[in-house]
Order: C-alpha cells, then sequence, then structure tokens
C-alpha cells in the first residue's frame, strides 16, 4: 500500500493564507483562502482553523497578511497597523496559549526590524510565520520519537479531541506520538472518544487514522470507564491547549474525566504539548482561562436540534486535569516527570 500523503491543514500560496475547513471533515476536503487578518480571525473563530499549535501558525500569517495589505509607508505606521491586527486575532479564542505566544513572536520579529524599510519588515514578519510553522513540524515529529518510547508492544491507547496533523503545522503531538509508535508496529488500537459536542474525535482523529490505515476504534464518550475496567486501554495521550508552571493542563472538554478514570484504574496519562504551549507565567491551572462556546453547539447534533430551544446551556469548552494526575508530559525537549517545574 502506498503511504497516505501527509496532512497539511495550513499553508502559505500565492500570498494567502491556505486552510483546510475543518469543519467540514469528513464529508467534504475544502480548502480556503484567507486574505486578510480579518479572513483569519474569523477562520479561528468558527473552527475552520482549530487545536492549539495550528492556531498559533494561522494566527502568525494573519499578521504577515495584515503587514502585507497595509499602506503604510512607515515601518512606524505599519507596526501600528500590525499591532490592530494582533489586538483582532488575540481576541478570538481565548485557551490556547500558542496563539498569543505565535502574536508575540512576530509582533516582536517586526519590532526588531525597525531599522529596515517598511517592505523589508513585511518581509520579516511572512519569514518569522513560515519558521513558526516549520519548527512546529519538527517539534511534532521529535515528540512523537520521545513518545513513543513510552508505548509498549501491542499497545491499545486511548485519545481525546483532535491532536493530530490537523491541529498543528502537520503530524500531530498526541496523534504524533500515535504515528510514531505505529510505524514501529507497537499499535494494536487506538480508542477515539468522539468528542462531544463538536466531535473533533469522530469527525478528524478517526479521518486521520482511516487516513493511515491505523487500527482504530470510535467511541462515545461514556464508553472509557467501562473500557478501562475490563483493562482494554494500557494508556490515554492527549494534547494541550495550555500547560501551566506546574504541569496543570487545560485541554478539550472531556479531559479532566478521563484522568481521573485513569487514575483510578492505574492506566498511564499522557500529555504531549510543544514548548509552545507551556505558558510559565501562570503558576497552577486555575489561573487558566476557559473558553465558553455557543449553545448551539450542545443544543444540536450537526443541523438537528437534540434538545428544547428553550433549555439553558453550558458549554465550557476545555477543562483542567491537575499535574499529579498527569504521569509525563512529552515535548519536543523530551519526556518531564513529576513534580513539573516549566520555567
Ligand atoms: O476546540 P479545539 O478543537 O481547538 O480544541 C483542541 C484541543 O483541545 C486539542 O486537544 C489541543 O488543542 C491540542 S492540539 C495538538
Amino acid at each position: 500500500m502506498t503511504p497516505a500523503a501527509a496532512i497539511t491543514p495550513v499553508w502559505w500560496a500565492h500570498d494567502r493564507l491556505m486552510l483546510i475547513d475543518q469543519t467540514l471533515l469528513p464529508a467534504r476536503e475544502v480548502e480556503r483562502a484567507c486574505a486578510r487578518w480579518e479572513d483569519v480571525a474569523e477562520a479561528i473563530r468558527s473552527l475552520v482553523v482549530r487545536g492549539a499549535p495550528a492556531i498559533g501558525v494561522a494566527a502568525a500569517y494573519g499578521v504577515a497578511l495584515a503587514a502585507r495589505a497595509s499602506r503604510a509607508t512607515t515601518v512606524d505606521a505599519l507596526l501600528a497597523d500590525v499591532e490592530t491586527a494582533s489586538k483582532g486575532l488575540a481576541a478570538t479564542r481565548p485557551t490556547a496559549v500558542n496563539l498569543f505566544w505565535a502574536l508575540e513572536r512576530v509582533r516582536h520579529a517586526g519590532r526588531q526590524a525597525r531599522g529596515l524599510s517598511p517592505d523589508d519588515v513585511r518581509a520579516r514578519l511572512l519569514a518569522e510565520a513560515h519558521a513558526i510553522r516549520a519548527e512546529d513540524l519538527a517539534a511534532n515529529q521529535a515528540m512523537g520519537a520521545h513518545g513513543a518510547a513510552l508505548v509498549p508492544a501491542h499497545a491499545r491507547i486511548l485519545t481525546h479531541c483532535n491532536a493530530g496533523a490537523l491541529a498543528t503545522a502537520g503530524y500531530g503531538t498526541a496523534l504524533g506520538v500515535i504515528r510514531a509508535a505505529h510505524a514501529q508496529g507497537k499499535v494494536a488500537r487506538v480508542w477515539v472518544d468522539e468528542t462531544r459536542p463538536v466531535m473533533q474525535g469522530s469527525r478528524l482523529t478517526a479521518w486521520e487514522l482511516v487516513r493511515e490505515g491505523i487500527p482504530h476504534r470510535l467511541i462515545a464518550d461514556a464508553v472509557a470507564g467501562s473500557l478501562m475496567a475490563r483493562g482494554e486501554v494500557d494508556l490515554v495521550v492527549t494534547g494541550a491547549d495550555r500547560i501551566a508552571a506546574n504541569g496543570d493542563t487545560a485541554n478539550k472538554i472531556g479531559t479532566y474525566p478521563l484522568a481521573v478514570l485513569a487514575q483510578h484504574h492505574g492506566v498511564p496519562f499522557y500529555v504531549a504539548a510543544p514548548s509552545s504551549t507551556i505558558d510559565p507565567a501562570l503558576p497552577s491551572g486555575e489561573h487558566i482561562p476557559i473558553e465558553e462556546r455557543d449553545a448551539a453547539e450542545v443544543r444540536q447534533v450537526g443541523a438537528q436540534q437534540t434538545a428544547p430551544a428553550e433549555s439553558p446551556v453550558f458549554n465550557p469548552a476545555f477543562d483542567v486535569t491537575p499535574a499529579r494526575m498527569i504521569a509525563a508530559i512529552i515535548t519536543e525537549r523530551g519526556v518531564f516527570r513529576p513534580p513539573y517545574a516549566f520555567a
């Protein structure tokens, strides 16, 4: 069998940011072009592009687009336009720190280039976005190698949400570890949580695993506990949206209950994330802002209404898993064990 082409969710072509529209997967594979930073902001807000590292990469290109569109003839005026775009992009989603990290990196590159011409500054900003994308891909591949070493032979691995190629510049974090372990012949099966309410597991993770012929079974989120009780899960690995200095980790809603179940059943619970997901400024997870999303995500499944329109909804998109429940945090720098102290 010929290997499936690598999944590239975010790329630059013909002066535009290109995205795979993740809201349409798995039914349709549609490319979306963003010509303005406002298009990028809208794509992040509406989950056309999602997953912490992918959001950061897209936002960096958003700043580069803002600089290209700016009519400024001085560097100061150009950087003022860059600030406006950065603020707009930062206001899209609050939890994944990669967004703010990437925006700060491109803004810093712009400030460093102050002595150059406006066009050279524009070129520097785009080059920084390219660098962020390339570094993320390399980080994921390194993480895959570090994480695969933790996976035993014949492993049955449970994952939640989509921390795959689609959520990054490519290859994935948690799914990168699974990809690398699969390449070493160690994966017997991946249990894929469907991940209500937005279904990133069933729509996106399952799509990636089907493309690459990695053995998996899709499960409703409620199934994980009974699987662990029957001894059918050897490890859990998820991604992260923000990791506090003490290792407390925000990830897709439903991750914390999985960690509780894993602890109860003696199953190791791992987190895989690049250093850009670590927020050393936050001492612990209680300080991580948790996004609340639209009630429609819970009242409907797709276009189908599944609850009374009058029912009030609570729809947090993320939860926080305490560091003590995390057996290891896998980054591109290696495998970290508790007690965590990220600086
Ligand atoms: O709301 P989403 O789909 O952006 O949430 C994504 C997650 O929670 C992922 O697990 C996380 O961003 C890590 S992606 C490598």
